[in-house]
């Protein structure tokens, strides 16, 4: 899969841009915060405006490629197409903590080809090449490959999660799986943004990432960065995650660890009353 008519410092320059403009327009004071499923499920003028740059940012760069954005979510037509989050954590960007980011993947169907992730409030900058390995590169330019843990036992391994939109309406809400594994794993994290989430799993500060009814725009560049740093990212039945799995496992890759997880989300989803998800085999 060709990815050299694409720069990936074009692509890094305008994820950039879009997190100056989040970082200003937080500083301005947000106006239009409002409730899309519910109000634990927020969009801003923020969210509008970066995924409006982004598209006229990518457009004007490479016009043939198509666009997948959260805020318009068009599934695109075109066999090239970007993947956008304008802001994934918008909850804690919206409250002013730190963790959110602006994710931009290029996929060519199921595959992902480049991958960015911006942190900005932070500066730092993740991104992925397929083939050519995953980075982390700090504000003043310092960049260093990205490479999973080694870590490959559950009781050893510092997990992270998110629960979905519609947790206030189904017991099928990921607490069963979250309450397995808090009994079980090192520790479990709650952040909010399953952008960065990723990335720490690539950078080997969690061992694994786990969560059900994530969405495209979520996970694109992060996947392909976990990959690219030697770790896996699989459905709920182990196959490989696509874009309409429902549920993910994105792991260091450690055969014992994954199989761990794959057992522990099949045993703590055999006392649900109802499933929303995909039937898991
Ligand atoms: C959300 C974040 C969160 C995850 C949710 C996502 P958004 O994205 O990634 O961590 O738990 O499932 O929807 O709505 O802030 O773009
Ligand atoms: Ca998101
Ligand atoms: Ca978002």
């Amino acid at each position: 899969m060709p990815t050299s008519p694409f720069d990936i410092e074009t692509v890094i320059t305008i994820a950039q841009n879009a997190g100056q403009l989040v970082l200003q327009m937080h500083r301005d004071g947000l106006r239009n915060v409002r409730g899309k499923s519910n109000d634990g499920d927020l969009v801003t003028e923020a969210d509008l405006a970066s995924e409006a740059l982004i598209r006229e940012s990518l457009y004007a760069a490479y016009p043939t490629v198509g666009f997948w954005g959260e805020e318009s979510n068009k599934p695109p037509q075109e066999e090239f197409f970007w993947v956008v989050d304008p802001i994934d954590g918008t909850v804690n960007y919206a409250n002013g903590l730190a963790f959110y980011a602006v994710n931009i993947g290029l996929h060519h169907g199921e595959t992902g080809l480049l991958g960015v992730t911006v942190q900005p409030s932070t500066g730092h900058v993740f991104w992925a090449k397929r083939g050519e390995g995953a980075y982390a590169r700090t504000p003043a330019g310092e960049q260093q490959r990205l490479y999973v843990s080694q870590v490959d036992q559950l009781a050893k391994a510092l997990l992270t999660t998110g629960f979905p939109y519609h947790r206030a309406e189904s017991s099928d809400n990921n607490s069963a799986e979250f309450n397995y594994f808090l009994l079980r794993a090192q520790g479990v994290r709650c952040m909010g943004s399953a952008a960065l989430d990723l990335v720490n799993v690539a950078s080997g500060a969690f061992a694994a990432f786990w969560e059900g009814w994530l969405n495209p725009w979520d996970v694109a560049p992060g996947a392909l960065m976990l990959q690219e740093a030697g770790g896996l990212i699989t459905d709920y039945n182990g196959q490989p995650w696509r874009f309409n799995s429902g549920g993910l496992i994105a792991s260091n890759g450690q055969a014992g660890l994954h199989r761990e997880l794959l057992e522990g989300i099949h045993t703590a989803r055999l006392g649900l009353a109802e499933s929303r998800l995909p039937s898991i085999s």
